[in-house]
């Protein structure tokens, strides 16, 4: 499927790619990986996403007491820190499945923060119980998957947890999309950060996309989706 969707245009078709991700790569590209993790946590900090992706998540689980949280793809943690700062008692699962990332979430506050557990978990494969959370959140992170896999994280987050949260980029339409990859490019061989980024872009799944993914995962998952051309894309999926 394009990441367009079924229904994408033919310019849209063209505006995708297979390439990796500094982020997505193991290949001695670590030093790029870690900048680009740092930038992710500091514009997070800077433009207050993390603030405002806590708020959404919070939102959807106002009416459990002490909500148990999995945070999937975390990364750097931006996101856990501030769930367990904004929230008295809510227990989260900080998660990824790169081992670094994990080891350094390990090392850090998370680690031996008291309502937190820091896992090496893969968001297509959980090793976890059906029911075990009350919210699981991917943010900033399935655009890295192709199809396939992108699909397994519906099934596995509406299978661990009452209400799946999906925060990713958006995908503008394509005459859109031309122009903000154009502004983009001339940096990319330069900044591992806008390198990512213009992939990222490319790899940004469209709501018709999403529908089609969660379909395919299980026909009995509903999704809720609120999106903008700049706003970051929000996807709230459960099993009806
Ligand atoms: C762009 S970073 C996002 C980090 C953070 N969530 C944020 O909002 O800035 C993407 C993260 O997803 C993780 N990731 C990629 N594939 C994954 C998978 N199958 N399961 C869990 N995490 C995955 C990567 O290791 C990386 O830490």
């Amino acid at each position: 499927m394009p990441r367009g969707g079924y229904d994408a245009s033919c310019l849209d078709r063209l505006l995708q790619t297979e390439r990796l991700e500094y982020i997505d790569r193991d290949d001695g590209v670590g030093a790029r990986r870690q900048q680009v993790l740092d930038a992710l946590d500091w514009t997070g900090r800077i433009f207050r996403n993390h603030e405002k992706f806590a708020a959404i998540a919070l939102d959807l689980v106002a009416d459990v007491p002490d909500p148990r949280i999995l945070e999937l793809g975390a990364g750097h943690g931006g996101l856990s820190r501030q769930l367990l700062h904004d929230h008295p008692s809510a227990r989260v699962t900080v998660s990824d499945v790169d081992r670094v990332s994990v080891d350094a979430l390990s090392a850090g506050e998370l680690g031996i923060h008291p309502r937190a557990q820091v896992r090496e978990l893969d968001a297509t494969a959980i090793d976890a119980a059906d029911g075990s959370f009350d919210l699981a959140v991917f943010a900033l992170s399935f655009h890295h998957l192709p199809p396939t896999q992108a699909s397994r994280v519906f099934a596995e987050g509406t299978r661990v947890a009452d209400t799946l949260l999906i925060i990713d980029l958006p995908r503008p339409p394509a005459p859109l999309h031309l122009l903000r990859l154009a502004t983009m490019l001339p940096a990319a061989p330069f900044i591992p950060f806008i390198h990512d980024g213009v992939i990222s872009s490319l790899r940004s799944y469209s709501p018709s996309a999403l529908r089609s993914l969660a379909l395919h995962a299980d026909r009995n998952i509903e999704i809720e989706l609120r999106s903008g051309l700049t706003l970051p894309q929000i996807v709230i999926a459960r099993r009806g």
